[in-house]
């Protein structure tokens, strides 16, 4: 039978200083109390501390925020990248198994690699193009092969108006002059705010414990990075030029999926919860929505 969740008992949130982390700090407030670990209150490759920390709070659900998302330095720190997002999120599943407390992980579309042209269902094999993208799937399977209640949520290209991302690195950028950015990846620009309140619509959601699982969750429709900036350059009330360019023309250590759109369908018809689409989503992020 499946455990209801028992929010009120705390929730421990690691990876609380990162991008993600800091929208949830603030969006998962007032559904009980919320421990915001950061990396040097625990470090989530370090499976002792783990325990330890989860047996310390006792938290009735277990939110991880952590990863190691450098996409290019990951090729040539392959075995950083496979402690934090690939055997960390073990640790977690099993000290949130010997609490009962349930677990909420984060993946990402570059577990996809991009050829089908289509958007992605959660049951769509696998085939990641880089060392991240093939890490963040061996943790999406470390949890998912637990038997507990969690809860791994794929999104993409995830930004905010503040710290380091796609938006602010624009936003910089921006003031030296005329912009050339890839117009061939294609995917859903997600704000971290808008996956903070899917996270806390689940955990709040009456059924939730029935629905546990792997779920779909980035903005709904599609642009490309140059897409994606002529909106943010928008948004900021500039008038930079932004020239579309190829990924031949910018070449990274990691290669990147040319089309990761993930399809939602799955978190809409078993929680009923909809993202909004990406471009409103930024507008929305602008006029200062929670
Ligand atoms: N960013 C994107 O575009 C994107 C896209 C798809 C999916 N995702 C996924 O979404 C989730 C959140 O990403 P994000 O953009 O918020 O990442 P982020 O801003 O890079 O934050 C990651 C956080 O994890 C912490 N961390 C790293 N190693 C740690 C360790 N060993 N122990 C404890 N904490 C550690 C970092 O702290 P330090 O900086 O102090 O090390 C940082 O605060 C991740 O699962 C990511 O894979 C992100």
């Amino acid at each position: 039978m499946a455990q209801a969740c028992e929010v009120r008992r705390g929730i421990a949130l690691f990876g609380a200083h990162g991008q993600l982390g800091r929208a949830l700090v603030r969006t998962l407030a007032g559904l009980g109390p919320v421990h915001a670990l950061s990396h040097a209150d625990c470090d989530v490759g370090d499976e002792a501390a783990v325990h330890a920390t989860v047996r310390r709070l006792r938290p009735g659900v277990i939110v991880n925020a952590a990863a190691y998302t450098a996409v290019d330095r990951a090729e040539t720190e392959r075995a950083a990248a496979l402690r934090i997002n690939a055997e960390a999120p073990g640790y977690l599943a099993d000290a949130a198994l010997s609490v009962g407390a349930w677990l909420v992980h984060y993946s990402t579309d570059y577990v996809f690699d991009g050829a089908a042209g289509r958007a992605y269902r959660e049951d769509d094999a696998t085939a990641p193009l880089n060392v991240y993208g093939q890490t963040k799937r061996l943790g999406e399977e470390a949890v998912l092969a637990r038997p507990l209640t969690a809860f791994v949520l794929r999104t993409a290209w995830l930004y905010d108006r503040e710290g380091r991302n796609f938006l602010t690195t624009v936003q910089r950028l921006a003031a030296n002059g005329p912009l050339r950015i890839v117009s061939d990846q294609y995917g859903s620009p997600t704000p971290v705010t808008v996956l903070a309140h899917v996270t806390r619509a689940i955990l709040m959601h009456p059924r939730a414990a029935h629905c546990a699982g792997l779920y779909h969750a980035a903005c709904a429709g599609v642009t490309s990075w140059h897409g994606f900036t002529e909106a943010i350059v928008r948004s900021l009330g500039l008038a930079v030029t932004v020239s579309p360019i190829t990924t031949a023309d910018y070449p990274t250590a990691a290669r990147r999926p040319a089309y990761s759109v993930l399809d939602g369908t799955r978190l809409k018809e078993r929680l009923g919860i909809c993202l909004p689409s990406w471009d409103r989503a930024l507008a929305e992020l602008f006029m200062g929505a929670p």
